[in-house]
């Protein structure tokens, strides 16, 4: 892992309009190496947008993204994943008339390892993301937990060194959080750095210590999980909208 005080990731002033709605407004903010970063704020804030803007699947209006010090704001999707940029999706919806290991197969032909044993690698994925016994169900019968954990795969299997992840726990059971948490302990070791997208402040405290906050497509904080819960902004933005941090 290079440490030359270049940030991994580092977004400044990034704003992205839909029509006449602002989905972002200038928001900058910056992942270092070995970070785990928690994207929080309320629906509509623009987490996934902002995920959207940093992996290439829309481009900003304003702004520039820098990547291990070089600038991606222009690349399409598939050249940030090479790079070593990736993610997960809200809605994951993999290959669904292929098995489970031919979508991660063929996401490790994508991706940046193509030097490696391919199978023996798509192996330890389904291994860790706990889907080895799945390996030859067709993934379009997966539910979508199950799903998820695919869609996780996936985006190990191009050998990501920044890792995005939407809302991979919602609607999962605080049980189930706490795996889902380990498993992204286990994952930030493989990766340099991640940006974990989430609405629950429960399970943000167990997968991080470094928070943003997002509000109406504005940065409202950016600091620690203990100061988060007690700023006045965020306090007012999630209790104002019925959700106590
Ligand atoms: N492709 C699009 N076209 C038009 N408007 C969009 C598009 N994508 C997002 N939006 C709007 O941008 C705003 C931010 O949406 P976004 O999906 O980024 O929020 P979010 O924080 O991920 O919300 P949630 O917690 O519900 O997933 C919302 O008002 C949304 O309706
Ligand atoms: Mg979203």
């Amino acid at each position: 892992m290079k440490d030359d005080g270049v940030a991994l990731l580092s977004l400044s002033g990034i704003t992205k309009r839909f029509g006449r709605m602002e989905a972002l407004s200038g928001v900058s903010m910056s992942v270092e190496r070995g970070e785990v970063v928690a994207l929080i704020g309320p629906n509509g804030s623009g987490k996934t947008t902002l995920l959207n803007v940093i992996s290439g699947l829309l481009f900003a209006d304003e702004g520039t993204i820098l990547f291990e010090g070089k600038r991606i704001d222009r690349l399409p999707p598939h050249s940030r994943s090479r790079l070593g940029v990736n993610r997960t999706f809200q809605m994951p919806h993999p290959f669904s008339g292929l098995s489970v290991l031919e979508n991660v197969l063929i996401a490790a032909r994508f991706g940046r390892r193509r030097h490696e044993d391919e199978e023996r690698l798509a192996e330890s994925i389904l291994k860790l993301t706990g889907l080895s016994a799945f390996a030859d169900t067709q993934s379009g019968s997966l539910n979508t937990g199950q799903k998820k954990m695919l869609d996780l795969a996936k985006a190990l299997a191009t050998g990501p060194k920044l890792l995005l992840v939407d809302e991979i726990a919602a609607g999962l059971s605080h049980g189930e959080m706490e795996s889902i948490s380990k498993l992204l302990g286990e994952v930030a070791r493989t990766v340099e750095g991640m940006i974990v997208v989430e609405h629950v402040m429960g399970f943000i405290r167990m997968v991080t210590e470094r928070v943003v906050v997002l509000d109406a497509g504005t940065k409202i904080f950016d600091g620690s999980f203990s100061d988060a819960v007690r700023d006045e902004h965020v306090r007012e933005v999630y209790i104002g909208k019925g959700k106590d941090p």
